[in-house]
């Protein structure tokens, strides 16, 4: 009978047949519980002969390249290199505002640093890396075979596709036979902590699509400490679980304030939170009045830069989860 607890058993075995006694194995980790659930499951196969690569991209949220390294890297005893290359992405993003260019620079570039830093990684066995570790999930296969919808033109969704074509890697895909909840049990069971088993989803172009127009390092610093706040409020009120998702955005409008006497006039945060089953539609969040101002003094108050704070009311449809 089946069981996730079969499942890991079964699971470590296969990954052990598949990659033999000597070959090597590399795999991006975001923070994300995918691919945190398949490397613990990689870590627990083969060792140390997985390495893990973290790219912070200059759009990730507040600490997470520090907390990653220490909870992956410290807490789970995973093979863990962080790349710190948000220079090289903040650079390429300069003067982009379109969306989807912000989505292609991102992962064109993800694609680039993870390949250059895959060839640094020499294994003290000598011998080569041979595989390439996906978390892909069940419903991402069957979207990749059957979705031919509108809407898969609407946003290009962040992948490592073009990895496996330039580096000539074998595909490992432990979990591409799990539905998320299934891949948050196995998490739990392996002894992933709680709060990242169930952490909101986080999209792959990260904050450059929370900062509306130009993204620069000054922007994106406005809004992560907004989000940061935001979602301190969130888990503070109980409220982290209720809601599938939300964060803040920058909005690249003034608007005018007043801070003692002084008259201000300074950037808009937006806030979103979201309850959904699949996200192809979602109703917006009921905040309590008084928990909502409390965030938006707050955001006013400790973030420079920023002089007013809006709550979307929007469903989807007609809007989208994210603003860009
Ligand atoms: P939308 O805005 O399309 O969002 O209603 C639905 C879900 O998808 C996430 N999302 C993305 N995830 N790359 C990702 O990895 C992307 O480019 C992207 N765009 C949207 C969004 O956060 C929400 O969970």
């Amino acid at each position: 009978n089946w069981t996730m607890e079969n499942f890991i058993d079964t699971e470590i075995n296969r990954i052990r047949q598949l990659v033999g006694p000597t070959a090597e194995v590399i795999g991006a980790v975001s923070g994300g519980v995918d691919s945190t659930v398949a490397a613990k499951l990689m870590k627990e196969a083969i060792g140390d002969r997985f390495h893990a690569i973290m790219v912070d991209n200059g759009v990730l949220r507040l600490n997470e390249a520090e907390n990653v390294k220490q909870f992956l890297g410290e807490g789970l005893g995973i093979n863990l290199s962080v790349i710190d290359a948000a220079d090289e992405f903040l650079t390429k993003l300069k003067g982009v505002t379109d969306p989807e260019k912000k989505r292609k620079i991102i992962g064109n570039t993800f694609i680039h640093v993870f390949e250059r830093e895959a060839e640094n990684i020499k294994p003290k066995s000598g011998e080569e890396i041979e595989f390439l570790l996906q978390g892909t999930l069940y419903p991402d296969v069957i979207e990749s075979i059957s979705f031919k919808g509108p809407s898969q033109t609407i946003k290009t969704h962040h992948n490592v596709g073009g990895l496996l074509e330039n580096m000539k890697l074998k595909l490992i895909e432990p979990l591409r036979e799990l539905f998320k909840d299934e891949v948050r049990h196995l998490g739990e069971l392996l002894g992933i902590p709680h709060d990242l088993v169930w952490r909101h989803p986080f999209p792959g172009p990260g904050i450059a699509i929370r900062v509306l127009g130009e993204v620069t390092r000054e922007q994106v610093a406005i809004a992560r400490k907004a989000d940061h706040i935001y979602i301190e409020e969130i888990r503070k009120a109980g409220l982290y679980n209720k809601i599938s998702q939300a964060f803040a955005c920058l909005l690249p409008v003034k608007s005018v304030g007043v801070m003692g006497d002084q008259r201000t006039y300074e950037q808009v945060i937006a806030l979103r939170a979201i309850e959904t089953t699949d996200f192809m539609t979602a109703d917006w969040f009921p905040f309590e009045h008084d928990f909502l101002k409390k965030v938006a003094s707050r955001i006013v108050n400790e973030v420079d830069g920023v002089a007013r704070v809006t709550y979307d009311i929007t469903s989807k449809p007609p809007a989208t989860v994210e603003w860009e």
